[in-house]
């Protein structure tokens, strides 16, 4: 037979079809949340898409059955989508991270003894001092305590706390901190923006604010508009900084005043922050400021709100949990932190 069958060229035609719609399914997966070819955002974009990749197809974590605890209230979305999700294993064994839970209001020896049980009754803790262990807990931190327990906890384990973080109480290459529950970002009515700064003020009136008179002072600083009028968002590090996704959202470009680097910003091993927001020590008064901000182009402005709207995607929460998003962006961080260093075994 000469010509071929309609059923073969059916089946060959609805097998391209397929192939073709994987193709443009996968393309636009990609597309829609690294738009890697047009920003800066990214520190190592090559790997991200290849790590993440490995991340969803290979990552487990064990959950070790610590008394009832019921979930810490602040991160109470990321424990039910890790609970929820497929990184977890009932086999210890496949596991490349272990999770102790606990209720943040826990005493410190509550703590001490949930750890002691678990460095006696499971083998897995004194292989590495806790270095392949993490948990969750308040900007707080844990406590300080001599109890040996405490302290490797403290010293080894990877701590996830939610963004902006007490001082002292993070620890950088090591800890993660969890973005803010973004409101639903506002759409933008009007893109004609007359002011250069809006304090945090306007968010939170109660708190008393600790910017420096001649800056509340200046014409070009307001709180009576939002991020939508406002080309740059004012925040000060340790005040109200947990906003800052929801100026980048509304693509207004923060401007955080901090008197040091600052570690703790979310996402800090995968996004660069510098792409995203300006950074000014305490000192530099009004004047300083503006100076700072006028000297940055349009075009590089431009890209900055770009990068910020591109990045509040990896900084949103969602109920289920979606593709490249705050939940799947810490659980990426803890898999970067998978390699930790083990320690030798001092008695055989
Ligand atoms: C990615 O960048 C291209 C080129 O600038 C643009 O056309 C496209 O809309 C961007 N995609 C997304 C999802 O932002
Ligand atoms: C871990 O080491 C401690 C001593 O540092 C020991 O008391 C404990 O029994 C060990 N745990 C296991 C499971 O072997
Ligand atoms: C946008 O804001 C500018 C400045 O406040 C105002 O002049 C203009 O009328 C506004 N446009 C719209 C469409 O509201």
């Amino acid at each position: 037979m000469a010509a071929t069958s309609p059923t073969t060229t059916t089946t060959i035609f609805l097998l391209l079809l397929l192939l073709l719609t994987l193709l443009t399914f996968t393309g636009d997966a990609l597309s829609d949340h690294l738009n890697t070819t047009t920003t800066n955002l990214y520190l190592s974009p090559k790997t991200l898409t290849t790590n993440y990749n490995n991340m969803l197809n290979s990552f487990k974590i064990f959950i070790y059955q610590t008394p009832p605890s019921p979930p810490p209230p602040q991160h109470s979305l990321f424990y039910k989508s890790l609970i929820n999700s497929h990184f977890i294993t009932q086999d210890p064994n496949q596991a490349h991270l272990f999770f102790i839970p606990f209720n943040p209001s826990i005493s410190t020896r509550s703590l001490a003894r949930v750890i002691k049980n678990i460095r006696t009754n499971h083998p897995f803790w004194n292989r590495t001092l806790g270095a392949d262990h993490f948990y969750l807990t308040t900007s707080e931190g844990v406590d300080l305590s001599s109890d040996r327990n405490i302290v490797e906890l403290k010293k080894n384990s990877i701590q996830i706390s939610p963004f902006p973080t007490s001082y002292g109480s993070f620890i950088p290459h090591k800890d993660i901190t969890l973005p803010h529950v973004l409101e639903k970002p506002k759409p933008l009515v009007n893109d004609t923006k007359k002011y250069m700064f809006l304090g945090y003020m306007r968010l939170s009136k109660d708190i008393p604010l600790s910017l420096s008179e001649d800056i509340k002072k200046s014409e070009y600083f307001t709180v009576e508009h939002g991020p939508l009028d406002s080309k740059f968002c004012l925040f000060m590090y340790h005040a109200d900084v947990s906003w800052i996704v929801e100026a980048m959202a509304s693509r207004c470009v923060p401007v955080v005043i901090t008197d040091r680097p600052i570690q703790d910003l979310p996402l800090m091993d995968v996004i660069k922050w510098d792409e995203i927001a300006v950074f000014v020590g305490p000192n530099s008064g009004a004047h300083g400021i503006k100076k700072v901000l006028e000297g940055i182009e349009d075009s590089r402005y431009e890209m900055m709100v770009e990068s910020g709207v591109l990045a509040t995607r990896h900084l949103a929460w969602n109920e289920e949990p979606k593709p490249y998003d705050a939940f799947h962006m810490i659980v990426y961080q803890l898999w970067l932190r998978r390699h930790t260093v083990r320690y030798a075994r001092w008695v055989e």
